[in-house]
């Protein structure tokens, strides 16, 4: 059986949705399977287009598989990227190293 992590998401307005996510899908496509508002994720997960943007809990900055070249171009494109807790989602994959990550949205995607 495929192993379920806790992940949890934060509207701009506050509004939270804590979430089960399937080991290996991407943190993308578990907002986008749990129907939470706030991660567009226009190109569909190719690093394409940066409406995956999120900002993710402090205290996960480092525990977080490190920020390839492609996704840290890409993020320049987000709305209001911050330069330590901004990642794009389509590019996080869920592993049960992410049980209990937190992420919050931005005002809006571009
Ligand atoms: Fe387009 Fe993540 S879904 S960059």
């Amino acid at each position: 059986p495929t192993a379920m992590v806790k992940i949890t998401y934060i509207e701009f307005n506050g509004t939270e949705h804590q979430v089960d996510v399937e080991e290996g899908l991407t943190v993308m496509e578990g907002a986008r399977d749990n129907d939470i508002p706030g991660i567009e994720a226009d190109c569909g997960g190719a690093c394409a287009c940066s409406t995956c943007h999120v900002y993710v809990d402090e205290s996960w900055i480092d525990k977080l598989p490190n920020i390839e070249e492609m996704e840290k171009d890409m993020l320049e494109f987000a709305y209001s990227p911050d330069e330590t807790t901004s990642r794009l989602t389509c590019q996080l994959t869920v592993t049960e190293d992410l049980e209990g990550l937190i992420v919050r949205m931005p005002e809006k995607q571009i």
